[in-house]
C-alpha cells in the first residue's frame, strides 16, 4: 500500500504520470463520474482549511464517492486527548482513504504507519504539502509545456511556508531548474533545504531581498502568505506581513507570459488589480487541485493502473 506524505514519496516519472493523468480528467471529467463508486475518503483536519479540505471533498464527490471527517481539532476526540494512532487506526475501519492536516509536522507519517488504508499529507505544521505542490506542478505543465528549463522566484514567507518546501523538493528533479530565493532575511528558506535539497541537486539559486530586480527574468513568480500561525510573536508578524505586495506595477516589469501562482490563502500581497491580469494563474491553479486530488485518489486506491511502479 502507498501513501503520499512527502512529495518524494512518488519518483519523478510517478509524479508525471499522475499530472498525465489529471490532465486527462481535466479534458474528460465524465468519464471518471463514477470510478469511485462506493469507496469513501476520510478528511481529518486538525487545523483551518478551505481549498485543500474541500477540493478533497469535491475530488471525491466527482469521481462519484462518499466524504466523511472533521474540520477542526476541536469538534474531534483529540481534543479529549485521543492519539493520531488511534484516530487512524479506527478510522481505517470507517473509510477506504484518508487525507490528514495536522499542526504538528510529522503526524501524517506518524498516521501512515498504523493506517490499514492509504493516507494522504494535506498538509504537516511548516513542513511539506504534497498535493499543493501537485497542483502547483499541474499549472506550471499546463503553462509551460513542461517544467524542465523554467526560472521560478519563490516569494515571502520562504521559512514557514510549506507549499514552497514541498515544491522546491519536487522541482529538483526536473533539469535546467533556476531559482530565485526571495524573503527578507528572517524568512529565508530553512538550511535543510538549501542544504539538503537544492545545493545536492546542483541547479542554480540565489537568495535575493528585492522583488523588482529579479522581476524580468522569472517565468514563474510563486507568491506567498506570511504565515502568522507559524509566528511566535505577533510583532514579528506584523513587521514581517506586508513584506511583498506584487502590484500591477511591478508585475509590468516581468515577461509578457509570467505566470503568477499563489497556494492561497492570499492575504495583501497580490493586489487585487492583478487578478484580471492574464499572468495572475492562482485561481487557475485552485481548480487544478480538484483534478490533481482526484487523478491521487485513483492511483492510490489502486484504480488508475500504470501510474505508479509496480511494487
Ligand atoms: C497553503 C497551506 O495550507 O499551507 N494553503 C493551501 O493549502 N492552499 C498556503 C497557506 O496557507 O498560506
Amino acid at each position: 500500500m502507498r501513501h503520499l506524505i512527502d512529495p518524494l514519496d512518488f519518483t519523478r516519472e510517478e509524479t508525471d504520470r499522475l499530472l498525465t493523468l489529471a490532465e486527462q480528467i481535466l479534458a474528460n471529467p465524465a468519464d471518471y463520474a463514477h470510478a469511485c463508486d462506493g469507496k469513501i475518503l476520510a478528511t481529518l483536519f486538525y487545523e483551518p482549511s478551505t481549498r485543500t479540505r474541500l477540493s478533497f471533498e469535491s475530488a471525491m464527490m466527482r469521481l462519484g464517492g462518499k466524504v466523511l471527517g472533521f474540520s477542526s481539532a476541536g469538534s474531534s476526540s483529540a481534543s479529549k486527548g485521543e492519539s493520531v494512532a488511534d484516530t487512524i487506526r479506527m478510522i481505517s475501519g470507517y473509510a477506504d482513504i484518508a487525507a490528514m492536516r495536522h499542526f504538528k509536522e510529522g503526524a501524517p507519517y506518524v498516521a501512515a504507519r498504523y493506517s490499514k488504508i492509504p493516507v494522504i499529507n494535506a498538509g504537516d505544521g511548516g513542513h511539506q504539502h504534497p498535493t499543493q505542490t501537485l497542483a502547483d506542478m499541474l499549472t506550471i505543465r499546463r503553462k509551460r509545456g513542461q517544467i524542465s528549463g523554467v526560472t521560478i522566484g519563490l516569494c515571502g514567507d520562504l521559512k514557514f511556508g510549506r507549499t514552497v518546501h514541498s515544491l522546491i523538493k519536487s522541482l529538483v528533479r526536473y533539469e535546467d531548474v533556476n531559482f530565485v530565493l526571495i524573503s527578507p532575511e528572517e524568512l529565508r528558506v530553512p538550511s535543510y533545504i538549501l542544504k539538503e535539497v537544492i545545493e545536492p541537486s546542483g541547479h542554480s539559486w540565489r537568495e535575493v531581498r528585492d522583488m523588482e530586480e529579479v522581476m524580468p527574468q522569472l517565468d514563474i513568480l510563486y507568491m506567498t502568505r506570511v504565515q502568522r500561525e507559524r509566528f511566535f510573536n505577533e510583532e514579528d508578524y506584523v513587521r514581517l506581513k506586508d513584506s511583498y505586495v506584487l502590484t500591477k506595477e511591478k508585475l509590468d516589469l516581468g515577461k509578457k507570459d509570467l505566470a503568477v501562482l499563489h497556494p492561497l490563502p492570499r492575504v495583501n500581497e497580490i493586489a487585487p488589480e492583478v487578478d484580471d491580469d492574464p499572468r495572475a494563474m492562482y485561481f487557475e491553479q485552485a481548480r487544478g487541485g480538484v483534478f490533481v486530488r482526484m487523478a491521487l485518489i485513483l492511483t492510490l486506491l489502486g484504480l488508475a493502473p500504470g501510474v505508479l511502479d509496480a511494487e
